[in-house]
């Protein structure tokens, strides 16, 4: 799977051991920044991840910030993008199979590397429910018209 990967300042540890994990899971890894621990703005890494993944050149983004709550806000902003925060695996798979999130942010400051590597796992592996949960991400979607 092709995967787009960007983070901020306080995810940049993070994202550089999640660039490495994804490479090991087999994953085509799209790096788009930073490339230092220098602050940077978390928006505009968001943007480069969410344009990736809306406009197909990523099937899936990965977002790392202090929390991934402004990635998940930013990212959100971006049609055809839904992008959901995730803490545990548990919520990993729910926001693939109830909400088909297209994008997972993730906390580099309060979520341990390991629980991150299990959160991005599931969130690759894990495939939409379909079913009862189509409409309701359809209505997801008309709220951008
Ligand atoms: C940066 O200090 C921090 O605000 C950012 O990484 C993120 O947590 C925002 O949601």
């Amino acid at each position: 799977m092709i995967v787009s990967i960007a983070a901020d300042h306080a995810g940049f540890e993070e994202k550089q051991r999640l660039v490495g994990y994804l490479a090991e899971l087999g994953h085509e890894v799209i790096d788009r920044g930073p490339n230092s621990d220098d602050r940077v703005d978390y928006p505009d890494f968001a943007a480069l991840v969410a344009r990736d993944v809306a406009s197909g050149e990523a099937e899936r983004g990965v977002l790392v910030c202090g929390t991934g709550i402004g990635m998940a806000v930013a990212a959100n902003k971006v049609h055809g993008i839904r992008a959901a925060n995730v803490t545990s695996p548990e919520f990993a798979a729910l926001a693939r199979e109830h909400n088909d999130a297209n994008i997972v942010t993730v906390s580099g400051r309060f979520v341990t590397d390991e629980v991150n590597r299990a959160i991005v796992k599931t969130f690759l592996e894990t495939e939409f429910g379909g079913g009862r949960h189509a409409g309701r991400v359809e209505k997801i979607m008309a709220l951008e018209q």
